[in-house]
């Protein structure tokens, strides 16, 4: 296509720096705007006030473009062809209520259906991740104001100890009963345990509680893996750029299937290194079960 992805992507950070203050000085609260699906799905007044802020100046900049916003989606809202801004105002809206740092505004671009563009800022931390399909991403923090580091920060070593000598994040999301919570809750367990007892023995799993930081470290190769079902566009959508344009794969969370798509709900992300395709394999050879959730 012929659009300035670079020029859409300058807009998209200034936006996000733009809107962070008003996340930084909030005082979150969920007593008007209320739970959505259960009592730990919550989001604040400030993921509306976010949302609102954000779609205005996308809507003012790129009128032809469409928005699919977390906390203005209906179900009938699907992902066209078209240009769509896809925006997560707070991921992280649990860390936000409780004042934990790790939160993001994640916001992507996808195009046919793909994302190219994917920008996600930290409003506490500071610490901007950005990438665009072909050009590469990077990492700027401020310790290094005005200096863009490519991603991943290492280069990336082979995955010679397999699954046993990874890092991986993982996450509980809101769904707390039925099959998917059991598919999650078995296979944590297996990760975990030792291969004696039939586990992959993971060096640990972590829950950073933010899909796109989650898919931010394995985009930097800080992290191994990153598994999750549940999650929406609007959580993966920019990370998903981050993590392809840094050498990382992203798969399905249900055994077999190479091609998931950013409208699905199923995550199985892995950084660069010789091995890649094995260590997914390795990973499907764990999880107990199948995800309902499509
Ligand atoms: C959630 C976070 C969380 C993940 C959930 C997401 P939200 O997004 O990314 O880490 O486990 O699936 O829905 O609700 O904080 O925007």
């Amino acid at each position: 296509s012929d659009l300035n992805l670079q020029e859409i992507h300058d807009f998209m950070v200034s936006v996000a720096k733009q809107a962070a203050d008003r996340i930084t000085t909030a005082k979150p609260t969920t007593d008007t705007a209320g739970n959505k699906k259960n009592s730990v799905d919550l989001v604040t007044e400030t993921d509306q006030a976010v949302e609102a802020l954000i779609s205005s100046q996308l809507r003012t900049a790129y009128p032809t473009f469409l928005f699919m916003g977390e906390e203005t989606y209906k179900p009938s809202d699907t992902l066209t062809t078209s240009p769509t801004f896809i925006l997560d105002p707070i991921d992280g809206t649990t860390n936000f209520v409780h004042r934990a740092s790790n939160v993001a505004i994640s916001l992507g671009l996808a195009v046919d259906r793909t994302p190219v563009i994917g920008v996600i800022y930290n409003p506490f931390t500071r610490v901007l991740y950005t990438g665009i399909k072909g050009h590469g991403s990077f990492v700027e923090t401020p310790l290094n104001p005005g200096t863009k580091t490519k991603l991943p920060l290492k280069d990336p070593e082979p995955f010679e100890g397999g699954l046993g000598a990874a890092l991986v994040c993982v996450e509980w999301g809101s769904t707390r009963t039925g099959n998917d919570f059991a598919v999650k809750s078995q296979t944590f367990a297996r990760l975990a345990a030792d291969k004696r007892d039939g586990g992959a023995f993971v060096h640990g799993l972590r829950s950073f509680g933010s899909a796109a930081l989650n898919l931010c470290e394995v985009a930097k190769g800080s992290a191994d893996v990153y598994w999750e079902a549940g999650c929406w566009a609007w959580d993966v959508c920019a990370g998903w750029v981050i993590l392809l344009e840094a050498g990382g794969k992203m798969v399905d969370a249900n055994p077999g299937n190479w091609e998931p798509k950013v409208e699905g709900r199923r995550y199985l992300a892995v950084r660069a290194g010789e091995g890649q395709d094995g260590v997914i394999e390795e990973f499907w050879g764990h999880v107990q079960g199948r995800f309902e959730v499509s």
